[in-house]
């Protein structure tokens, strides 16, 4: 007569679940896979027996992260932007550059970058077609963090419009309206012409809109420029500079902008002879990038093109 074997233990309550969840998980090969799923569970578990959710609260949870998967396509990435409005984008950010060797800080890369930007010449207007705005004119150097100019060093510049759009959300932009790649000359300088960046408010047709609007969190990002600043030999830099007043800084809904990260930003009313040709009202616009020795990496553009 052959006898059923008695499980050694079966789960008999809350408590048992996280133990046999962390031993299914334990013949894990990666290392570092295994100690950051383990963290994962156990903080899971433990938000969920804190927080005692029902299971229609469980299922709206579960729809919403599904949603996120469902707007995301070529022109739109909700799951980067889940993680930049739950500010967990800019805490990775810190924890990976905290500007401590007196390098120039980084910032959020966005959902709106595309690696296929024009290549440009030193000098050259990203807005193109005529976009209307104020044109602003932008330089800085590039120089190592012992403020030796770094030659030949790229910058990739991205921005939105004077109305706050990014031309693969704006039908009546041209293709890569408003984004180049530049790069540095012997010491370290270069320079751009553009329109003036407006502030923005992020896409809120998606579950991230629906989450902003039941917190009531104004949805704004403040006006700035995206650049990613490579050279070889140094860390890649992706950061943002700012330009917008205090109060729009310090209500940035992905929690992006650094004091240190404000560029100077001067308005012209009238003609000035160190900007030929340039028509009143413009703005001109200063900002020096360090960058930290390492090795270049860079990300994996979030969106590809424009679906519109
Ligand atoms: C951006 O600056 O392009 C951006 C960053 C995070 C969320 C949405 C937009
Ligand atoms: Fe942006």
């Amino acid at each position: 007569m052959s006898q059923i074997k008695k499980p050694h233990q079966l789960i008999s309550g809350e408590k048992d679940v996280t133990s046999f969840v962390l031993r299914a998980m334990a013949n894990t090969d990666d290392p570092r896979l295994q100690a950051i799923v383990t963290s994962l569970v156990t903080h899971l578990h433990q938000f969920v027996m804190e927080t005692r959710p029902t299971e229609q609260e469980f299922e709206f949870g579960l729809r919403w992260l599904a949603a996120l998967g469902q707007h995301t396509n070529e022109s739109n990435n909700e799951v980067v932007l889940a993680a930049d409005v739950l500010g967990i984008s800019t805490l990775v950010d810190l924890i990976n550059n905290d500007g401590l060797q007196g390098e120039t800080m980084s910032a959020l890369l966005g959902p709106f970058y595309r690696g296929d930007a024009p290549i440009c010449a030193a000098g050259d207007c990203i807005a193109r077609a005529g976009t209307p705005g104020p044109r602003i004119y932008f330089s800085g150097r590039v120089t190592g963090v012992d403020g030796a100019p770094i030659a030949q060093a790229s910058l990739d510049v991205w921005q939105a419009s004077p109305v706050g759009l990014y031309e693969n959300q704006d039908a009546s932009q041209p293709d890569l309206n408003l984004r180049g790649k530049f790069t540095t000359d012997r010491e370290g300088r270069f320079a751009f012409t553009s329109v003036r960046p407006a502030g923005y408010p992020v896409p809120t047709n998606g579950p991230v809109g629906d989450l902003l609007r039941a917190q009531n969190r104004a949805p704004m990002r403040p006006a700035h420029i995206h650049f990613i600043v490579s050279a070889p030999g140094h860390k890649t830099l992706i950061t943002q500079v700012f330009f917008d007043h205090a109060e729009a800084l310090e209500q940035d809904v992905v929690f992006g902008a650094k004091q240190p990260l404000v560029g100077g930003f001067v308005e012209h009313r009238s003609a000035d002879p160190a900007y030929p040709g340039a028509e009143p009202p413009f703005f001109s616009a200063t900002y020096d990038f360090k960058l930290v020795p390492g090795t270049p990496c860079f990300p994996v553009p979030p969106i590809t093109g424009k679906t519109r």
